[in-house]
C-alpha cells in the first residue's frame, strides 16, 4: 500500500513538473495561473480565452459599420485575464478584463474543487468567478470571505486525516528524494534545460549536492510567476493542490517552510524545511530558460 502512494505520488510529481518544466507553456506567463492538472488545462485556456463574439457590445458592433475607422481586430485578442474573467470591450472600445458571467455547466464530479473554506465548488471556475465577483462588490458576491477564496485541493470537500508528528517529521527526507527522482526523470527523457541537466550530472555523484541540487531547481521551477527569487503561496499551487489528495502532510509541510510566515518562501526557507544545510544551498536558477520563455 505505501508502495503504491509513493509510486502515485512520484508519477503525479513527474507530470507536474512535466508541465511547469516546458517552458513554452509559460508565454502569458503575466496572467495566466499556474496549471494545476495537466489532463484539463487545454480546457481551462479554453475557458480563459476571450470570445470574440460575445465581447463585442452592440453599441461597438454598430459604430463598425458607420466608422471604419474603428480598428477590425479585436484588442481583446492581446488581453490575458485573470482566473474568473473574460476580456469585454468597454463604451470606448478598450479591452477590459469582467467577471465571467456563466461558468459552464459541470456535470462530471471529477471537476468538483474544494476550496480553502472546505466549501465544495462544481468547477474551478465557480471559484473565481466569485472571487472576481467579491473583489468588483457586484451583487452577486455571496460575502466578504470570498474576496480570498481559492482552490484547496481538487475533488470534494473531505475529512483529511491529521498529519502525525511521526509522518510530518519523516516527510523532508521523502520530499528530497521525490523532488530528485523527478529531477533524474526529467534528466532521463531529455526535458531539462543544459543548465539543470549538469546540475543533475552533478547531482549524481554527491550525495549533498543530489538534493540541494534537486532543491535549488524545484524552487527555480516554482518560482517563474513571477521569476522574483521568492515562492509565494500561489507559486506552491502546482504542488499542492493536486497532492494534497494522497500526501496529507503536504499543506502542513508547506506551510512550516514559510518560518517568518510573510506568505512567501525564500531558497534558504525552501533549504531549511527540506533540512539541507542552507551554507550547500546557492541560488542557481537558469536565468537563460526564464529569458527564454517570456
Ligand atoms: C470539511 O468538510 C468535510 C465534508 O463536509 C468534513 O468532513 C470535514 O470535517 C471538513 N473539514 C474541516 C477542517 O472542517
Ligand atoms: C559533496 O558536495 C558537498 C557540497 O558541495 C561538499 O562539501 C563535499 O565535499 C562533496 N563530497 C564529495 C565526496 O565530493
Amino acid at each position: 500500500m505505501k508502495v503504491l502512494k509513493f509510486a502515485a505520488f512520484a508519477l503525479l510529481f513527474v507530470l507536474i513538473s512535466d508541465v511547469s518544466a516546458d517552458g513554452k507553456t509559460r508565454k502569458h506567463k503575466k496572467y495566466r495561473r499556474p496549471r494545476p492538472q495537466p489532463t484539463e488545462s487545454s480546457a481551462e485556456v479554453a475557458q480563459n480565452e476571450p470570445k470574440l463574439s460575445e465581447s463585442l457590445p452592440p453599441m461597438a458592433a454598430g459604430l463598425d459599420m458607420i466608422d471604419n475607422r474603428v480598428p477590425v481586430t479585436d484588442p481583446c485578442l492581446d488581453v490575458q485575464c485573470g482566473a474568473g474573467m473574460v476580456c469585454e470591450l468597454d463604451k470606448e472600445g478598450e479591452a477590459q478584463c469582467v467577471c465571467i458571467a456563466s461558468c459552464p455547466e459541470e456535470t462530471e464530479s471529477r471537476r468538483k474543487v474544494c476550496s480553502n473554506l472546505n466549501e465544495t465548488w462544481p468547477s474551478d471556475c465557480a471559484v473565481y468567478q466569485q472571487r472576481c465577483l467579491c473583489r468588483n462588490n457586484d451583487p452577486k458576491c455571496k460575502g466578504d470571505k470570498y474576496k480570498h477564496i481559492h482552490i484547496e485541493y481538487y475533488g470534494t470537500c473531505r475529512e483529511m486525516p491529521e498529519c502525525k508528528t511521526s509522518e510530518m517529521a519523516d516527510f523532508p527526507r521523502r520530499m528530497r528524494d521525490w523532488l530528485f527522482n523527478v529531477m533524474r526523470d526529467l534528466a532521463d527523457r531529455r526535458e531539462l534545460s543544459p543548465h539543470y541537466l549538469e546540475m543533475e550530472k552533478d547531482a549524481e555523484s554527491n550525495m549533498t549536492r543530489r538534493w540541494t541540487n534537486a532543491a535549488i531547481w524545484k524552487f527555480c521551477d516554482l518560482d517563474g510567476h513571477p521569476p522574483d527569487r521568492f515562492v509565494s503561496r500561489h507559486e506552491l499551487f502546482p504542488i499542492r493542490a493536486p497532492l494534497m489528495a494522497l500526501e496529507h502532510c503536504i499543506s502542513p509541510f508547506l506551510n512550516s517552510c514559510d518560518t517568518d510566515d510573510d506568505h512567501k518562501i525564500t531558497i534558504k526557507e525552501w533549504a531549511k524545511c527540506l533540512e539541507l544545510d542552507e551554507d550547500d544551498i546557492e541560488d542557481k536558477c537558469d536565468d537563460l530558460a526564464s529569458a527564454e520563455a517570456e
